[in-house]
């Protein structure tokens, strides 16, 4: 009941008050809600940038089709995912868990085989598609976080990803950009949207009882 009061709460901030900070502590939980997101095979496909440097949250603007609101908001979480899938990357995390697990060293062979089997011949365009897909599994549960802590969030795809992901080097890191979510405290004179009734379909249209 209380994760939907505060669902009810938030909305897509679209001023925030430049002089408010998020705490460092929660912008940690925030971003820890998206590292224990489950993702597919639990491979975490994806990663999540932290910037509160105000220069390049200024640049932020122009890539962002002019939206003040990165430049504004306190942080900018990027979430960028594995731009495609390699050996090295699906044995990675199962060599951590058989570790973490104490588990023998050959328990996940047969299924990362598989893995493999499937991904690697898929093309990167294929496989960012779906590790793009696990990305927003973890900024569903970051946008929740901060609902919770009663921390203003904006989802945003609306932006030149090649563009970012030059601006973070992202290419050399094998990653590609998926989503910016940027955090704050709203303005609450100058946001039009705050006043405004939260519209989703009927439940009854939305859920369908089989
Ligand atoms: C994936 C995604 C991308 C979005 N991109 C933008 C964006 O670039 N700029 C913006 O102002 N809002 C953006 N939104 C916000 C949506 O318009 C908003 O979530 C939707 O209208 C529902 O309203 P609410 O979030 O206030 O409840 C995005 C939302 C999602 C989930």
């Amino acid at each position: 009941m209380a994760l939907l009061k505060d669902l009810e709460w938030r909305y897509a901030t679209k001023k925030y008050d430049p002089n408010k900070k998020v705490s460092q502590e929660d912008v940690d939980k925030i971003v820890e809600a998206a590292r224990l997101a489950p993702t597919s095979s639990g491979m975490q496909q994806f990663r999540v940038f932290v910037i509160s440097n105000q220069e390049i949250k200024d640049k932020l603007v122009a890539i962002s089709n002019g939206q003040q609101i990165v430049s504004d908001a306190s942080h900018v979480l990027v979430f960028a995912a594995w731009n495609k899938y390699t050996e090295e990357r699906i044995d990675s995390i199962f060599k951590l868990t058989t570790k973490e697990r104490g588990l023998p060293a050959d328990r996940f062979v047969d299924y990362t085989n598989r893995l493999k089997a499937v991904y690697l011949k898929q093309t990167p365009e294929e496989n960012f598609a779906h590790t793009a897909r696990q990305a927003y599994i973890g900024f569903g549960l970051s946008i929740a976080q901060a609902a919770e802590l009663k921390i203003d969030a904006t989802p945003m795809e609306g932006f030149n990803s090649e563009q970012l992901d030059k601006l973070l080097d992202l290419d050399s890191k094998g990653l590609k950009s998926v989503l910016m979510l940027p955090i704050g405290y709203r303005d609450e004179e100058g946001d039009w949207l705050l006043p405004m009734k939260k519209v989703r379909n009927p439940k009854e249209e939305f859920a369908v009882e089989i």
